[in-house]
C-alpha cells in the first residue's frame, strides 16, 4: 500500500493574557476543520495548536494580580483547553511555550544562528509597543504612536542580541516571488513585498535584559529571547527539532500550512522563514492569513473590549452551530461582520429549516410509509437521475472548495444539494404517491433517494460539525462505518446505502429558535440593586432574617472578602428544589464550588458563563451534604417572590476583589 500522504496543520499559539473570544475560535474552528477534512479524505494529519506564555504583557498582568506568572498562564491555559473540548478542536499536539521541550529547542535555534554570525550583540534603541510585543522604529511610528494598534509605545535602549534579517532581505523577496501559493490569499504577498521588504529590512532586536519573564539565552542569561523568535519556534519544537526525538519532525515538517490571522503574517512570512533558512530548514508550504470577526466594523480583541464568549455560545446554541455559522457566514479570508441576529438567523435558516427539515421528513415518510424500513429503489427517471447527478458531483467540488480554504463556498455547495433535496420531496409529492400501486413503486425510488443523499449530507458536513453527523445516521439506522466515509460519497455508484435499514424518528436536530427571545436574552439587564429593602421585611419570610445592627464599624465590613467569580459549570442538587450546585473559576485564585439557593429562579444552564459576586471568605460548610466553599450574593424581595444575582458590569476580569 502506498503511504498516506502527509499534512501538518498549526494556529498560531495564543496569548493566554484573558479568556479567548470568538474570533480566536474561529481561527482554530478553521484549522480544526481543515485538519478533519484531510482525515476524512485520507491524509496522515497532524495539527498543532497550543499557547505563547512569554513576554512583557505576561509579566504585568500577573504581578497586578500578585501571582508568579507561570501561575497566572497555568490557569489560563486550562481555561483554553476547555474551550478547545467544548468546541471539538481536535488537536494532535498543545504546546506551551514554558514547557522545557520547547525552552531546549529556543536555545539551542539561537545559539546556532549565534554561533555562525546571524546573531551579534550591540545596543537597541528605539520604540516598543508592549500590547503588541513589537519593536518598531521612529519611522514606522504613526503620530508618535504603535502603526499597528495604535496604542502609546515606550522608548527602550539596552545591549541587546541582534538577528541579521537585513542579510537575507533579497533572498527573501525573491523566494515570495518565486513561490506564489507562499503566502495566500495572494494580496497579502504584494503588501508584505510592497509595506516591508521593498523598504528594506533592519536587522532584528532578539533579546531584552529588562524582560525577566522569557526563555533566557543559555551562554549569557541576562538576556531573554525576544517572544517572536521564542513563539515561531513552537511550530518545530513540538516536532521534537533538534532533539534525539525527531521522528514528529522528520515526518510532518515542513508544514502545509499556518493559519494566522492576517495581522501576524508579517512575523511569519518574513521572521519566521528567515529564520528556518539561516538554520538550514526547509520553510512551511504555505502562510494563510485569515480575516477578522468585527464589531461594528472594528476588530474583535479584548482591548476594545467588544469580545463574544465562545462559550455561552456553544452552550445555548450548541457547538456544531457555532462552528458552522463562523465557517459559513463569511469568505475565509475577509473581515466579516458578528452579530448575534445573523447567527441566530442562519441557524433557522440553514440548520433548523434546511437540514433539520429534510431529515426529519424523510425520516417521517419512511416510518409512514415503510413502517421505518429503507425501501430498495427502482429505475430512476429523469427528476431522480438529475438529484443523482448533482449528489455524485457534489464531494468533488466539496474538496476543491476547501482544499482552497474556500469554507463559506463549500458549505454553499453542500446546502445546495441540501435545497435540492427538499425541492425534490416538493416535486415528487411522496404523500400522493402512497395512495396508489403505481405510485408505491414510484415512491421506494423517491424515498430511498432521499435517505441516500441525506447519508451523503452527513458524511460532508461532518469536518465542520462533527456531533450532528451520528445523530443523523442514528436516525437512518446506519452503523455501517464503510457507508460513513468521504470514499463512500466520492465513488462513482449514486446507490451506496443498504436498503432494509430502520430509521428511527430522532429529536429535532436543531429547534427553531425565537430569534426574539433570545436577543432580549442578550440585552443588557439592568443591574439589581443591592441595597436590601429592609422595610419591607415580611413576616412570611422563610429564611430567618438577621437582625441588622444600627452600625457597624468599617473594621467589620473589611472582614468580608468579596471577589468576582464565573461560573464554569452548574448542576442541580438531586433530591432539592431549591439548591444548585456551581463551580466557579476565580481567575489566578482558582476554582470554588458553591451550594446556593436559587434553583427555583435560575436554570443550571442560564447560570453557565455568569459572573457573580463570591463571598470567597466565608468558612466552608455543607449543604445538602455538599461541601459549599462560599456564598454567592442575592438581590431578593422579603417574600422571595423575585431573587436575582448580584453581578457586575461586563469586562471585569474573574478573581477581581470588590472593595
Ligand atoms: O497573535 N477575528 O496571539 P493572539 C479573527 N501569540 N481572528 C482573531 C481575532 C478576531 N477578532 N482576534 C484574534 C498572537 N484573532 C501570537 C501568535 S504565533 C507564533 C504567535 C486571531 O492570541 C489572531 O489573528 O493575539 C491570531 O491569528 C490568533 O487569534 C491568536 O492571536
Ligand atoms: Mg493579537
Amino acid at each position: 500500500m502506498a503511504e498516506k500522504k502527509k499534512f501538518y496543520i498549526t494556529t498560531p499559539i495564543y496569548y493566554p493574557s484573558d479568556n479567548l473570544h470568538i474570533g480566536h475560535a474561529y481561527c482554530s474552528t478553521a484549522a480544526d476543520s481543515m485538519a478533519r477534512f484531510k482525515k476524512l479524505t485520507g491524509y496522515d494529519t497532524y495539527f498543532l495548536t497550543g499557547t505563547d506564555e512569554h513576554g512583557a504583557k505576561i509579566e504585568r498582568k500577573a504581578r497586578e494580580k500578585g501571582v508568579t506568572p507561570k501561575e497566572y498562564v497555568d490557569h489560563i491555559v486550562d481555561g483554553i483547553k476547555d474551550l478547545w473540548k467544548l468546541m471539538d478542536i481536535d488537536y494532535d499536539d498543545f504546546i506551551r511555550t514554558t514547557d522545557d521541550r520547547h525552552v531546549a529547542t529556543v536555545q539551542k535555534v539561537f545559539r546556532k544562528l549565534y554561533d555562525q554570525g546571524d546573531i551579534y550583540k550591540s545596543e537597541y534603541e528605539g520604540w516598543y509597543c508592549t500590547p503588541c510585543e513589537s519593536f518598531w522604529t521612529e519611522l514606522q511610528l504613526k503620530d508618535g504612536c504603535c502603526p499597528d494598534c495604535g496604542r502609546p509605545v515606550e522608548r527602550a535602549k539596552e545591549e541587546s542580541y541582534f538577528f541579521r534579517l537585513s542579510k537575507y532581505q533579497d533572498w527573501m523577496i525573491q523566494y515570495i516571488q518565486d513561490h506564489p501559493d507562499f503566502i495566500q490569499p495572494s494580496s497579502r504577498a504584494n503588501e508584505m513585498i510592497n509595506n516591508f521588504l521593498k523598504p528594506g529590512l533592519e536587522d532584528l532586536c532578539v533579546s531584552r535584559t529588562s524582560i525577566k519573564w522569557g526563555i533566557p539565552v543559555d551562554f549569557d542569561p541576562k538576556h531573554t529571547v525576544y517572544v517572536w523568535v521564542d513563539a515561531l519556534t513552537n511550530y518545530i519544537s513540538a516536532l521534537g527539532y533538534g532533539t534525539d526525538h525527531d521522528e514528529l519532525y522528520r515526518k510532518y515538517w515542513p508544514a502545509d500550512v499556518h493559519l494566522v490571522g492576517k495581522e501576524i503574517v508579517r512575523f511569519h512570512t518574513i521572521i519566521w522563514p528567515i529564520m528556518l533558512h539561516a538554520i538550514g530548514e526547509p520553510l512551511p508550504k504555505q502562510v494563510f492569513g485569515h480575516g477578522w470577526l468585527v464589531i461594528n466594523g472594528k476588530k474583535m480583541g479584548k482591548s476594545v473590549g467588544n469580545v463574544v464568549d465562545p462559550v455561552i455560545l456553544c452552550n445555548r446554541y450548541s457547538s456544531d452551530a457555532v462552528r458552522y455559522f463562523l465557517m459559513r457566514e463569511m469568505p475565509f479570508g475577509s473581515d466579516g461582520e458578528f452579530t448575534l441576529q445573523s447567527m441566530l438567523t442562519r441557524i433557522n435558516a440553514d440548520l433548523a429549516n434546511d437540514l433539520g427539515n429534510l431529515v426529519s421528513r424523510t425520516v417521517a415518510m419512511i416510518e409512514k410509509y415503510y413502517d421505518g424500513i429503507i425501501p430498495a429503489p427502482g429505475k430512476p427517471d429523469e427528476v431522480d437521475n438529475a438529484l443523482w447527478s448533482l449528489a455524485l458531483s457534489t464531494p468533488g467540488r466539496v474538496e476543491t472548495e476547501v482544499n482552497a480554504f474556500q469554507f463559506s463556498t463549500a458549505l454553499s455547495t453542500i446546502w445546495n444539494l441540501v435545497g435540492e433535496c427538499n425541492k425534490y420531496i416538493d416535486v415528487t409529492t411522496p404523500w400522493i404517491l402512497a395512495k396508489t400501486e403505481e405510485g408505491r413503486e414510484r415512491l421506494n425510488t423517491v424515498l430511498y433517494t432521499l435517505a441516500e443523499c441525506v447519508r451523503r449530507v452527513a458524511v460532508m458536513i461532518s469536518f465542520v460539525m462533527p456531533r450532528t453527523p451520528e445523530r443523523i445516521f442514528a436516525q437512518l439506522g446506519l452503523t455501517d462505518g464503510a457507508l460513513k466515509t468521504w470514499e463512500s460519497v466520492a465513488q462513482g455508484e449514486f446507490a451506496a446505502l443498504t436498503p432494509g435499514l430502520k430509521v428511527c424518528k430522532g429529536e429535532a436536530l436543531f429547534p427553531r429558535l425565537d430569534i426574539q427571545k433570545e436577543l432580549e436574552r442578550d440585552a443588557p439587564k439592568e443591574e439589581p440593586k443591592a441595597e436590601a429593602k429592609s422595610e419591607a421585611k415580611s413576616e412570611k419570610k422563610k429564611h430567618a432574617a438577621p437582625e441588622y445592627p444600627q452600625e457597624i464599624p468599617i473594621d467589620d465590613f473589611f472582614k468580608v472578602k468579596l471577589q468576582v467569580a464565573r461560573v464554569t459549570a452548574c448542576e442541580k442538587v438531586e433530591k432539592s428544589k431549591k439548591l444548585l450546585k456551581l463551580q466557579l473559576s476565580l481567575g489566578p485564585d482558582g476554582n470554588r464550588q458553591v451550594v446556593s439557593g436559587i434553583a427555583a429562579y435560575y436554570t443550571p444552564e442560564e447560570m453557565v458563563g455568569k459572573q457573580v459576586v463570591l463571598v470567597s471568605n466565608l468558612k466552608p460548610a455543607k449543604l445538602a451534604g455538599i461541601e459549599s466553599q462560599g456564598m454567592v450574593l442575592c438581590a431578593a424581595t422579603g417574600d422571595d417572590s423575585k431573587l436575582k444575582l448580584v453581578t457586575v458590569e461586563d469586562g471585569m476580569e474573574d478573581g477581581a476583589v470588590i472593595s
